[in-house]
C-alpha cells in the first residue's frame, strides 16, 4: 500500500488543470446501456473508480476502449446483453447501483446486488427502487441482490415525487424513463451539475428530457436511443479541493477549466473567510485576501447549496482560521472521520452528532495520519501542506478513486508531495 508525504509550508503558486467529474462520468457510462450505438465520452477522468465501472459495464457486455490513457471511453453495447451486475464488482463502489435503471430499461429484467455498507453512512437504495416500482417494475430483494422485472417487459412512465434529493436516483430514474412508456416526472429531482451533464448526453443519444437542474425534470420515453459523442463535466469537487490549496498556504494558483456556477455556494464561504476567487479567461484564480484565514460556520446541502464532498477539504482551512466554525453535516451520518486524524495534527475539533466545532489553531503540525474515505484523505494532504513539518498519509488507494495525478498537480505548484511505498 502506498503513503503520501507532505512537507509542509510554503505559498502555492502556478496553475493546476482539472479533470472531468468523476461523479458525472460514473453515471454518463452506464448510459451506453440504454442504445445499441455507441457510447465516446472524452475528458473522462483517469481514476481507479472509472476502471471498477469499466469492468462492470465489461461484465455486463459492454465493448470499452480506453484511448488517449483513459481521457477518451469508447463504448458500445449491442445485441444480448448481460443483466446481473455481481456483488464482487459493486461492493466496490456505491455508483455501481448506476446500471439498475439502464438495464430495466432496455431488458425489462435485472439482478444488481445491494452495494452494502459504505463508511460515510448506510446509504439505502429505498428512493431508487421506489421510484422504478412507481414505473411498473417488480422489485424483490434475495440473496443480496435487487431482482428487478418490468410488468409486460417495459417500464412506463409515472410521476415520483422523491423524498430527499438524491443524485443517484435522480440519475437512475432518468435513465431508466428515457425508454419508458410514456411520461415520467420527477419532483424533487436533485439538481447537480452532474444531472444537467447527464440530460445534456441523454439528450444527444435523442432522449426528451426537459427541466433538468431543477427541481422537477420531465421525461417523455423513447423507443430507441441513437450513439452520441460527449464530453465529460468539469469535476467541480476537485476544483473546489485545489483552490482550497492556496487559501490555505497562501500563493495564487489558478485552476484550469474551473467555472464560478459549478461552485457557487463553496464560493460564498470562501469569500467570508477572507479568500478571493476571481473568473479568468482560463479558469479561477484564488489566492488569500489577506494573512489570516477567517471562521466561518458551513451547512452541507444539496446542489446548489454548499457541497458534502467538499466538507472535509474546508474543514482543514479552518483548522487554521481565526475564530470557532461550526459544520453541519446535513448529507451523510457519519461523514466527520477526518477530525480525529485532524485532531492527531493539533487541530481543535469536537464531534456532536452531525456537527463538528472547529476551533482554529495557529499552526497544524505534521504527524502520520491515515485516509478513511475518498475526501478525508485529500483534507488531510491539504491540511499537512500547511503544517509544520511532515504529514504522512497512509491507505490513498481511497485517493486514487477520486483525483487523478494529485502529486504531479500539487508538486507543479510547488508542494513538496511524494508518494511512496511503505
Ligand atoms: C452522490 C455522489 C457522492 C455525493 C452524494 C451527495 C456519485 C457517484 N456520488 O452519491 O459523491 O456525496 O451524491 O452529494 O455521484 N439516500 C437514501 N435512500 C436512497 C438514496 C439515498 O436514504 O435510495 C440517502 C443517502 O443515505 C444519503 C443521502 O440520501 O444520506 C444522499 O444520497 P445520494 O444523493 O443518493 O448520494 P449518492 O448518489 O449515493
Amino acid at each position: 500500500m502506498d503513503s503520501i508525504v507532505v512537507q509542509g509550508g510554503g505559498p502555492l503558486n502556478g496553475q493546476i488543470p482539472i479533470a472531468g467529474a468523476k461523479n458525472a462520468c460514473l453515471t454518463l457510462m452506464p448510459a451506453t446501456l440504454l442504445s445499441e450505438e455507441p457510447l465516446t465520452l472524452t475528458n473522462a477522468p483517469r481514476l481507479s473508480d472509472i476502471k471498477t465501472m469499466t469492468e462492470l459495464l465489461q461484465s455486463l457486455g459492454a465493448e470499452i476502449t480506453s484511448m488517449q490513457e483513459g481521457q477518451v471511453q469508447a463504448m458500445s453495447c449491442h445485441g444480448t446483453i448481460n443483466t446481473r451486475a455481481e456483488y464482487d464488482i459493486v461492493r466496490k463502489m456505491r455508483a455501481s447501483n448506476l446500471v439498475l435503471g439502464p438495464l430495466l430499461a432496455r431488458e425489462g429484467v435485472a439482478e444488481v446486488s445491494l452495494p452494502g455498507g459504505c463508511a460515510i453512512g448506510a446509504r439505502p437504495m429505498d428512493i431508487h427502487t421506489d421510484g422504478l416500482t412507481l414505473m411498473g417494475a417488480d422489485i424483490e430483494l434475495r440473496d443480496g441482490y435487487l431482482h428487478a422485472k418490468a410488468a409486460g417487459g417495459r417500464l412506463k412512465g409515472a410521476v415520483i415525487d422523491f423524498p430527499f434529493a438524491s443524485v443517484g436516483a435522480t440519475e437512475n430514474i432518468m435513465m431508466a424513463a428515457t425508454l419508458a412508456k410514456g411520461t415520467t416526472v420527477i419532483n424533487n429531482a436533485a439538481r447537480e451539475p452532474e444531472i444537467v451533464d447527464l440530460a445534456d448526453c441523454l439528450r444527444k443519444m435523442g432522449a426528451q428530457i426537459e427541466g433538468d437542474g431543477t427541481s422537477s425534470i420531465t421525461i417523455q420515453g423513447v423507443d430507441s436511443l441513437n450513439g452520441a459523442t460527449h464530453p465529460v463535466v468539469t469535476d467541480r469537487i476537485e476544483l473546489g479541493t485545489y483552490m482550497l490549496a492556496p487559501a490555505i498556504c497562501g500563493g495564487e494558483v489558478e485552476l484550469l477549466g474551473g467555472k464560478l456556477s459549478l461552485v457557487g455556494a463553496f464560493c460564498e464561504k470562501l469569500d467570508a473567510a477572507g479568500i478571493d476567487v476571481t473568473e479568468t479567461d482560463k479558469g479561477l484564480m484564488v489566492k488569500r485576501r489577506g494573512d489570516e484565514i477567517k471562521a466561518v460556520d458551513v451547512t452541507t446541502e444539496p446542489f446548489p447549496g454548499f457541497p458534502t464532498d467538499l466538507q472535509a477539504q474546508m474543514m482543514a482551512l479552518l483548522c487554521t482560521a481565526n475564530g470557532t466554525s461550526v459544520l453541519e453535516e446535513k448529507i451523510f451520518e457519519n461523514r466527520f472521520m477526518h477530525a480525529p486524524e485532524l485532531i492527531r495534527m493539533g487541530a481543535e475539533i469536537d464531534v456532536s452528532g452531525g456537527t463538528a466545532t472547529v476551533t482554529g489553531v495557529k499552526k497544524l503540525k505534521g504527524a502520520p495520519v491515515m485516509a478513511t474515505d475518498l475526501r478525508a484523505s485529500v483534507s488531510l494532504i491539504l491540511a499537512g501542506l500547511a503544517a509544520e513539518g511532515e504529514t504522512k498519509v497512509s491507505r490513498v488507494y481511497h485517493l486514487d478513486r477520486g483525483y487523478e495525478h494529485v502529486v504531479r498537480k500539487l508538486e507543479g505548484v510547488g508542494a513538496k508531495i511524494e508518494r511512496v511505498k511503505d
